[in-house]
């Protein structure tokens, strides 16, 4: 069986500090990556910054510092983030290293030699905040059809890349390959908006301005920043044009790049030509997520509705913003995020239906036997359907995960944790306990209980990690089991809440 997985997050523009929608890609691919680990894959995860290009040496300027100096600042701080958030990436790529740099270079050279890359000149509309060109044809109103900006004419000697050599090639991956653009309709869009139109050679050198990677046998050009950025899936793995190292070979085929659905083009047409061109095969598949929005809003600076990460987590801790996080984007609709809805379901959800079944399941155990249970198998009815819950639980999760519907995942999760206080209510532990003669039943029904939080606490490492850890510690739980055990035992530790409940009013938002 092939046991590796690769996973990437778009490398981030270090033009300014990440906010929450940012984060939501990152922490998807995180609890993606950590679910492949607990199935025991051999897992790459890579994220990272990308340096250059006309909009940061424009914000540069304006700071009144080098590009480096401006970017190395913005990175420390999204690398505490990544901290923060607990994301377990394996490394960091930032396209101002040399490992990168230097590949780059070569790979233009390699295209431009074998034909793939000419010189021309370049005339037409360029959206720098998006780093895209456009024809005159594809701006709508006059403006970027991606973010909606102005557009600036520019004119200037280019490389381009053949592009429309590989139509036929492109035609044919979209609409054979029903895998490698999802969600579906991404792939259709893409199809038929940019494609079946006809794809036109892609400018990828520019001269009107510096901070890139400079074209080695061309001074004054530097390489196209979507050229030089997507190269990083590869170059981090150690590529090199004519030799590849040994964790290329192992890791290349990308399994899943997970990125914004704003960006889907870059991935899904220039990508695949950059890599059949270089005769390296293409990424397995390219997954376009919805947005995050304030309310019904894109986030964004002048509108002041720009939510970061790193205040929820100070107000609701790491746990309650990766939940939130994970839950709020469904497959395929935008989802949309403020503090009350955060609130909301900490409050429910964290709070409620895991926090209050740990802390009242433990508490038995302590109250009733001393924190030591054990399998007492005084079985009625009800036991059945609860402990088939359990077992089914694994499987459904996996189901889920097989094709990233995250959110899915934890609802089903969520759901036998709320069949758990259901169970609570149907056999009423506080009245068993005070029948002398019920005390088997009574030890058999918490032991039933643990069963499932254990189980839960396991599923939920990948999402809720600290949280996971936590529900083990208080459970005192070695065993890594996916499925309801009959003769495990338990010494409990002290509860205390995984959650507080968080009161509105008293938070001063
Ligand atoms: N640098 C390029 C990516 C190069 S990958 C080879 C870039 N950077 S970005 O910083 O502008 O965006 C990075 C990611 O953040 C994109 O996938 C984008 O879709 C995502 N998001 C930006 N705002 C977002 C939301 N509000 N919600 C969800 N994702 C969002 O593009």
């Amino acid at each position: 069986m092939d046991k590796k997985y690769y996973i990437t997050t778009p490398i981030y523009y270090p033009s300014g500090s990440l906010h929450i929608g940012h984060c939501y890609c990152t922490v998807a691919a995180d609890s993606i990556a950590r679910y492949k680990r607990l199935r025991g894959y051999d897992v790459k995860f890579l994220t990272g910054t990308d340096e250059h290009g006309q909009k940061i040496e424009e914000k540069a300027k304006a700071a009144g510092v080098t590009p480096i100096e401006y970017v190395d600042n913005i990175v420390t701080g999204i690398k505490q983030l990544w901290k923060y958030l607990k994301i377990t990436n394996d490394d960091f790529l930032r396209t101002t290293e040399e490992r990168h740099e230097k590949i780059v270079q070569k790979i233009f050279t390699k295209l431009y030699e074998q034909g793939d890359i000419y010189k021309g000149e370049y005339e037409g509309k360029y959206c720098t905040p998006c780093e895209s060109f456009w024809t005159e044809t594809q701006l709508v109103d006059g403006k970027c059809p991606d973010c909606g900006r102005e557009v600036k004419l520019v004119k200037e000697e280019s490389y381009f890349f053949k592009l429309s050599k590989y139509q036929d090639k492109l035609e044919d991956l979209f609409t054979n390959n029903t895998y490698f653009v999802q969600p579906d309709a991404r792939r259709k869009e893409m199809l038929n908006n940019f494609i079946k139109p006809g794809v036109q050679d892609l400018c990828v050198s520019r001269t009107s301005f510096k901070w890139g990677i400079p074209v080695d046998f061309d001074e004054g050009h530097v390489v196209y920043v979507w050229l030089d950025a997507l190269s990083n899936y590869i170059t981090f793995l150690g590529y090199d044009v004519d030799e590849q190292s040994d964790k290329f070979k192992k890791y290349w085929p990308c399994d899943l790049h997970l990125i914004g659905k704003d960006i889907i083009r870059f991935h899904t047409i220039y990508w695949p030509c950059f890599l059949w061109s270089l005769g390296v095969e293409l990424p397995k598949q390219v997954f376009g997520h919805p947005w995050l929005l304030t309310g019904d809003d894109k986030m964004s600076k002048s509108k002041g509705n720009v939510i970061y990460a790193d205040d929820l987590v100070d107000l609701f801790g790491v746990d309650a913003v990766r939940f939130y996080l994970l839950n709020a984007i469904p497959f395929a609709n935008d989802g949309t995020i403020t503090y009350d809805l955060v609130i909301d379901r900490v409050n429910s959800e964290l709070a409620n239906t895991l926090g209050n079944l740990v802390q009242r399941t433990i508490s038995m155990g302590n109250k009733y036997f001393d924190g030591k249970v054990s399998n007492k198998k005084v079985s009625e009815d009800v036991d059945t359907d609860f402990i088939n819950l359990i077992n089914g639980l694994d499987k459904k999760v996996e189901n889920c995960m097989e094709d990233y519907h995250i959110s899915d995942a934890l609802a089903e999760i969520f759901t036998v944790l709320r069949a758990s206080n259901k169970y609570i209510d149907d056999t009423t532990p506080w009245i068993l306990a005070k029948d002398e003669a019920k005390q088997d039943r009574l030890e058999t029904v918490l032991y039933n209980l643990l069963e499932s939080i254990r189980v839960c606490g396991s599923l939920l490492l990948p999402f809720l990690p600290d949280t996971s850890c936590e529900i083990h510690k208080q459970i005192n739980n070695k065993k890594t089991d996916l499925s309801y055990l009959e003769d495990n035992s338990y010494e409990l530790g002290q509860p205390s809440p995984l959650f507080q409940r968080i009161d509105k009013d008293k938070l001063d938002l």
